[in-house]
C-alpha cells in the first residue's frame, strides 16, 4: 500500500498493540514516530526498528500532558516537515467496581484514553489542515458495542472516542483529513498472557475464549497494524467516520448458552 515515506505518529507504541502498529508501518517504509511514555520501551523499539533498517524516532511523550503533545508535534514538524498519520493508541485499563473507583481513577482513565485523543487530534490536525491531507486513527475497543460488569469507566472513555471520531470526520472531511476508529477485542499481548496466569488452567480458559470467537482465536497486534496501514493508504480514501470492529466476531454473538 502506498504509505512509503509517510510520517506516522503512534502513541503508546512501546509495547502491545501500539508496538505491532509501529512495526507494520515501518515494514512498509513509513517514518515511525514512537510517542511513548516509558523511555526504556520507546528507546528499545527505536533501536529494534533502526537495526532492522527501518526509519523510526522515539520522542518521549505523556499523552495526558498538553505541553508535551505540543512539543511532540513541533519536533516532528521541524525534523520531518509533515505528519501524514496520527494513531491515537495509548491507553490504560482500569477495571473495578464503581464503588471502588475514585475520582482520580476516573480522571486518569478519561485523560489517558479520551482527552488525549482530543488534544492530539487538535495539535496534529492543525498541521494536517495546512497540507489538506491526513489520516487520524483512534484505537477504541469492542467494549463500545457490548461490555462487561465493572468496566464502566473504560466503556465510557472508548464510547467517547467513537463519538469524537464521527464528529471529527465530518468536521475535517472537506479538508482532506479522514478520521476512523478501530475497535479491537481480545488481543494476544503480554497483558493477556499475564491475565491468563491467574487461572489454575490457563489453557482451558484460553480454549474457552477462543471458542467465543467466530474465528476460534484471539487477535494480534499485527492485525491491528495492518488495518491502520490500510486506513492510511489511498485504498481507504472513501473511508471516514467508521468504526472497524476487529474482534474475530466476538461481539456479534447475541448470547452464549449450551442451548444455542
Ligand atoms: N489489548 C487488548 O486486548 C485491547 C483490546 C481493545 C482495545 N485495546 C486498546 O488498545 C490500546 C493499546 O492497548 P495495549 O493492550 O497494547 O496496552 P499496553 O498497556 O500493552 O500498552 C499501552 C502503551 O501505552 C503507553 N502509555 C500509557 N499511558 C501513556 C501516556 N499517558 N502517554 C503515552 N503513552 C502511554 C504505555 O506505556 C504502553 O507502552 C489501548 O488504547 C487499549 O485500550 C486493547
Amino acid at each position: 500500500m502506498d504509505i512509503r515515506d509517510q510520517v506516522v505518529i503512534v502513541t503508546g507504541s512501546g509495547q502491545g498493540i501500539g508496538r505491532g502498529i509501529a512495526w507494520e508501518y515501518a515494514k512498509r517504509e513509513a517514518i515511525v514516530i514512537i510517542a511513548e511514555l516509558q523511555e526504556q520501551l520507546g528507546m528499545a523499539l527505536e533501536h529494534e526498528l533502526l537495526s532492522a533498517g527501518y526509519r523510526a524516532k522515539f520522542i518521549q511523550t505523556d499523552v495526558t500532558n498538553v505541553t508535551q503533545i505540543e512539543l511532540l508535534v513541533a519536533q516532528v514538524i521541524e525534523e520531518f516537515g509533515k505528519i501524514d498519520t496520527l494513531v491515537n493508541n495509548a491507553g490504560i485499563t482500569i477495571f473495578k467496581s464503581i464503588f471502588d473507583c475514585t475520582i482520580e481513577d476516573w480522571d486518569k482513565m478519561m485523560n489517558t484514553d479520551l482527552r488525549s485523543v482530543f488534544l492530539l487530534s487538535k495539535a496534529v490536525g492543525k498541521e494536517m489542515v495546512k497540507r489538506k491531507k491526513g489520516a487520524i486513527i483512534n484505537i477504541a475497543s469492542n467494549h463500545v458495542l457490548a461490555t462487561l460488569p465493572n468496566t464502566e469507566m473504560y466503556a465510557a472513555a472508548k464510547s467517547g472516542v467513537i463519538g469524537f471520531t464521527k464528529s471529527l470526520a465530518l468536521s475535517l472531511g472537506d479538508k482532506g483529513i479522514r478520521v476512523n476508529a478501530i475497535s479491537p477485542g481480545f488481543m494476544d499481548t503480554h497483558h493477556h498472557r499475564t491475565w491468563l496466569t491467574q487461572f489454575e488452567q490457563p489453557d482451558v480458559v484460553q480454549a474457552h475464549i477462543n471458542g467465543l470467537h467466530a474465528t476460534r482465536r484471539i487477535g494480534n497486534p499485527e492485525e491491528v497494524g495492518n488495518m491502520c496501514v490500510y486506513l492510511s493508504s489511498s485504498m481507504a480514501k472513501q473511508m471516514t467516520g467508521a468504526n472497524i470492529v476487529l474482534d474475530g466476531g466476538l461481539s456479534t454473538r447475541l448470547y452464549t448458552s449450551q442451548y444455542e
